[in-house]
């Protein structure tokens, strides 16, 4: 028998329709057992956000500092694999799920343990999934594959639509701005990562293969956008100096980090006017110079799945 745990957060329930796409062929299959793990947040995040709670929880998710949980994991047993999806928040793993993976279960449940990670987000990932990794590394788990399915109306588009659908809590609010969200089409085609796990327990068993290399590879588990190399470095080396400052100027919820939090949305909107489409233009500018660095660069965030 193989044990299979998934441990997860969802807000809308978009990365628990993923999740399930992915391990639907799993729970059919003969001598595999899958568990859940739910992770709770103590005081739950309001689903739509209000302006002030989706900023202000900006500098706690960039420094990962850990949330208080009223969920405890299954650390009775021993996994064959750990699925970790999670969702990005701020260029950074969602405070639930960075929280969780701070936690003394997590180092018992994580030790040695083949990891994949699933993502399901609007398309900035590359740094969240570096900090991913390392709070893996941390626990000493075996990251073996990563799998990325990002929103459907693309990287520019996604910039209104999903803080939209954050606030409105509907994916297509008005009938001109494009659908938020990771499209129907590709969460059912997800089933294909459930298909390769199946086939690679059965090579397991026939001692061809074995659970520490990876499984994706091939499947298109992950597609790296070059454009959001630079801008998601930018983007998080300001986010670290705002985030430090507004910590500084008082706790979640006063008035002193809301009257700062108006100074960082003012200037966040005018970094993604400006230095998203800069650096994305500059890029296309300089890609036949920096060619082979770019494809370097995409080839290192696509491990260990590979595009
Ligand atoms: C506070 C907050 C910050 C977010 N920041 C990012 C981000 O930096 N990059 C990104 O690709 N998506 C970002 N998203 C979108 C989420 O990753 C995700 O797609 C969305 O919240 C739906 O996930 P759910 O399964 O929890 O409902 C953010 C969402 C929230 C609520």
């Amino acid at each position: 028998m193989r044990n299979v745990l998934v441990i997860g957060y969802s807000q809308t329930g978009q990365l628990t329709q993923i999740t399930d796409a992915i391990m639907g062929p799993l729970k059919t299959a003969e001598n595999i057992n899958i568990d859940y793990h739910q992770v709770v947040p103590k005081t739950a995040y309001s689903f739509p956000w209000s302006f002030f709670d989706f900023f202000q929880i900006m500098p706690e998710s960039v420094y990962m500092k850990p949330i208080e949980l009223s969920s405890r994991a299954p650390i009775q047993k021993k996994y064959d694999l750990i699925i970790v999806s999670y969702q990005v928040w701020f260029l950074s793993p969602s405070l639930p799920i960075s929280s969780f993976l701070q936690t003394e279960d997590a180092k018992i449940l994580f030790k040695n343990t083949p990891t994949i990670t699933v993502l399901g987000c609007r398309g900035m990932w590359l740094t969240a999934q570096e900090k991913m990794k390392g709070l893996l590394n941390n626990l000493d788990a075996k990251l073996i594959d990563n799998i990325v399915l990002a929103d459907e109306c693309g990287a520019g588009f996604s910039f209104l639509a999903t803080p939209l659908w954050m606030f409105t809590g509907k994916k297509k609010p008005w009938s001109w701005v494009p659908k938020a969200g990771v499209s129907d089409e590709d969460i059912t085609d997800a089933k294909r990562f459930g298909d390769a796990m199946i086939k690679r327990f059965e090579d397991v068993e026939l001692n061809k293969k074995d659970l520490s290399e990876p499984i994706m590879k091939g499947l298109q588990a992950v597609k790296v956008n070059e454009k959001f190399i630079f801008s998601e470095k930018i983007g998080h080396r300001s986010f670290k100096v705002w985030g430090k400052l507004l910590m500084l100027l008082g706790p979640q919820n006063t008035i002193r980090r809301k009257l700062g939090l108006c100074f960082y949305t003012t200037f966040l909107l005018a970094l993604i006017i400006t230095v998203v489409p800069i650096t994305a233009l500059i890029i296309k500018l300089l890609s036949s110079i920096f060619k082979e660095k770019i494809s370097k660069q995409k080839q290192y965030y696509a491990q260990p799945s590979g595009e």
